[in-house]
């Protein structure tokens, strides 16, 4: 956010702070628990969200050098991304074109990439350098059998993919800023390529992937689930949302924003008592947090809608002089409080969902942020309920 859009912001919740209220969706909105649990739903969710919709992969400091890759699998796609000599960012189905082994590992710096099988070797822009026995393979049109081409781009420090195979006369470039839309400004704003990376972890817990995004998507919960944990800093129930295409901004306050109110306009900052929470659509929650960056990305597990591959990262700034172990303790809270409080019960609830003895899930309409990402969902799938 830039200033102006962080005082308009900040001005809203000191207004919704007075009136005990807090921005509301149109209507109550009613979801199908097998929207969670049902495999015909993660099938469909698979091919039109995962394997078609540009996805957001990480900060760029996840691979600043020249050489620098990293490896995933992206709902069942095994791809690699790759910082080229050039430092454009490629990405690739990580498939050796000889009889498909995986050509990388893992993440790392590496100038080619030799697949572990029989040694096919292949260079950051994908290009089959060479095979390993050239009479068994005369012939073979060495340029023809270069890694399989995804689409990817990279701007505001930001890197996206796209899971699936670039077809002939496509571009291989994602517009970052047209896949932002609205939110652009404000990721221009916040600067994410001044964010060196802290800190990456991963969990698989027992819940569907669009469970783990909702824990991020409203602050009802806090004065309750979080009682004895986080509630005394923040104000329950209470935020901000503003839709942006498929994607959404959702801020809250901490209790600290009280001690902004008496300055004047020209005197105020916000930063400091606001957390924002970007729902990039559709499997982000980019939180900027006072001083860091944290984001969490879900994933579908291959098989089971009732599990997920998640993802923590937190992000520092290159400027600051804080130790180390105020980062890690950061690290520490978030993942305790998500771990320890939120998942635990997500999972609970996932047992429910699977039960089959509730036929539906309602979202509030003080809880607008999971309104427009279950709304965004249904669009993009082309389903009504
Ligand atoms: S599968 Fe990669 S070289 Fe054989
Ligand atoms: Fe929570």
């Amino acid at each position: 956010m830039d200033r102006n859009e962080q005082l308009a912001v900040g001005r809203r919740l000191l207004g919704h702070i007075d009136g005990r209220t807090t921005d509301l969706a149109d209507a109550l909105f009613r979801n199908r628990v097998d929207a969670y649990a049902c495999r015909e739903r993660a099938a469909r969710e698979r091919d039109a969200l995962f394997r078609s919709q540009p996805l957001f992969m990480g900060l760029s400091s996840r691979m600043p050098r020249p050489g620098d890759f990293i490896t995933e699998d992206v709902a069942g796609l095994p791809v690699l991304l790759v910082r080229g000599p050039d430092g454009a960012v490629r990405a690739f189905a990580n498939i050796c074109r000889h009889r498909g082994a995986p050509v990388a590992e893992g993440c790392g710096n590496a100038r080619a990439f030799v697949c572990p099988y029989h040694g096919w070797t292949y260079d950051a822009r994908g290009a089959l350098l060479g095979v390993t026995d050239k009479i068994g393979f005369g012939g073979l049109d060495t340029g023809a059998h270069g890694l399989v081409r995804l689409a990817a781009g990279e701007k505001h420090g930001m890197i996206f993919l796209r899971a699936t195979p670039v077809q002939e006369g496509e571009s291989a470039e994602i517009d970052v800023d047209a896949v932002l839309g609205a939110l652009a400004s404000d990721f221009e704003a916040l600067r994410p390529d001044t964010y060196p990376l802290h800190s990456v972890d991963r969990i698989t817990p027992r819940l569907n992937w669009k469970f783990a995004v909702d824990t991020f998507l409203e602050g009802y919960h806090i004065p309750h689930l979080h009682r004895k944990t986080i509630a005394p800093y923040f104000i329950g129930n209470c935020g901000t949302f503003d839709g942006a295409g498929r994607h959404g901004r959702m801020c809250v306050a901490r209790t600290s924003i009280e001690a902004v109110r008496p300055l004047p306009e020209d005197e105020r900052n916000f930063q400091p008592h606001i957390i924002a929470i970007y729902q990039l659509f559709p499997n982000t929650i980019v939180i900027w947090q006072v001083d860091h960056i944290e984001i969490w990305r879900a994933f579908p597990d291959r098989e089971d809608p009732g599990r997920c591959d998640i993802e923590f990262s937190l992000y520092r700034p290159a400027d600051s002089d804080r130790p180390e172990k105020h980062w890690a303790k950061n690290r520490d809270i978030a993942i305790r409080t998500v771990m320890e409080e939120d998942f635990p019960l997500g999972e609970r609830m996932q047992v429910g969902f699977e039960s089959g003895a509730t036929a539906e899930v309602i979202y509030g309409r003080n809880e607008p942020s999971l309104v427009h990402f279950h709304s965004s969902i249904r669009s993009a799938l082309g389903v009504a309920a």
